[in-house]
């Protein structure tokens, strides 16, 4: 696949490597240094390539929104328009060096915000409650990376193999606001689980032929419904 990350920084990049080590083809976007770029497309191999947020997008099937929450409207402007394309956004909604966090109303949440401002896009939040070093050590030993968004499911499962492609086990929380549960300071958020303890966690039976909505497989149709507002 053909995956564009716009925000090659530490999440994006290590997302990036892990992604072309799985077979997938990387346009690596949205850096201050050129050179960065291109040296990770090097790494990655697979004709990846360094590109403009712009290209990127449109060169690409699926998106990496990975810029810091105060560079979110710059790369916006960088990227345009969407195209369809699923963007799973890995903000964390940090206002200063001082991580303190923007605070949003009991309707709203951070990914809400981004998926208004991304025109075009089909967002769903992954990839924000893990450190990139977490991401970089523990690939590959189970651990859950929940998900949320409020497309169908033949959508949810792209982003549910590209998790699973990454090393990780995909967790689906159901629609956009649900993501609300794994921003900062949330029980979710920075916790490295299994997928039993995740099911613990959110309340769910520790067997999915329960009902439970761990993906294993196929992502459940629950939870596909759009958030009360
Ligand atoms: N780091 C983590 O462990 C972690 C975990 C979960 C979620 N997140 C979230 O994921 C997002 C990315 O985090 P990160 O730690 O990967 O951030 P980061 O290392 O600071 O990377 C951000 C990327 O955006 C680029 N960038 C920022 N402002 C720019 C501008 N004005 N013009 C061009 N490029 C610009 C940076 O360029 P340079 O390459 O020049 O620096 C860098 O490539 C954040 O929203 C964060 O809250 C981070």
């Amino acid at each position: 696949m053909k995956i564009g990350i716009v925000g090659s920084g530490d999440i994006g990049s290590t997302l990036g490597l892990l992604w072309a080590k799985a077979g997938h083809q990387i346009y690596f976007s949205f850096s201050h240094d050129e050179a960065k770029l291109e040296h990770l497309a090097a790494e990655a191999g697979n004709d990846s390539k360094a590109a403009t947020p712009y290209d990127a997008v449109r060169c690409s099937e699926v998106v990496l929104f990975s810029p810091p929450w105060r560079a979110q409207d710059e790369a916006i402007k960088q990227v345009g328009r969407f195209e369809g394309q699923i963007v799973i956004d890995t903000t964390n909604p940090y206002i200063d060096d001082q991580m303190n966090v923007q605070q949003f109303g009991e309707k709203d949440s951070s990914s809400e915000q981004i998926a208004r401002k991304l025109d075009g896009a089909k967002v769903i939040k992954a990839f924000n409650t893990l450190r990139d070093e977490t991401l970089r050590a523990r690939t590959g030993q189970g651990l859950v990376i929940f998900c949320a968004g409020n497309y169908p499911v033949v959508k949810k499962n792209e982003v549910a193999q590209l998790i699973r492609d990454a090393g990780f086990v995909p967790f689906d929380v159901g629609p956009l606001h649900e993501g609300k549960k794994q921003e900062p300071g949330t029980d979710r958020y920075l916790k490295e689980l299994t997928l039993d303890e995740a099911r613990r966690l959110a309340g769910e039976p520790a067997d999915e032929t329960d009902g439970g909505r761990a993906i294993t497989g196929e992502i459940s149709t629950e939870g596909q419904k759009q958030p009360a507002r």
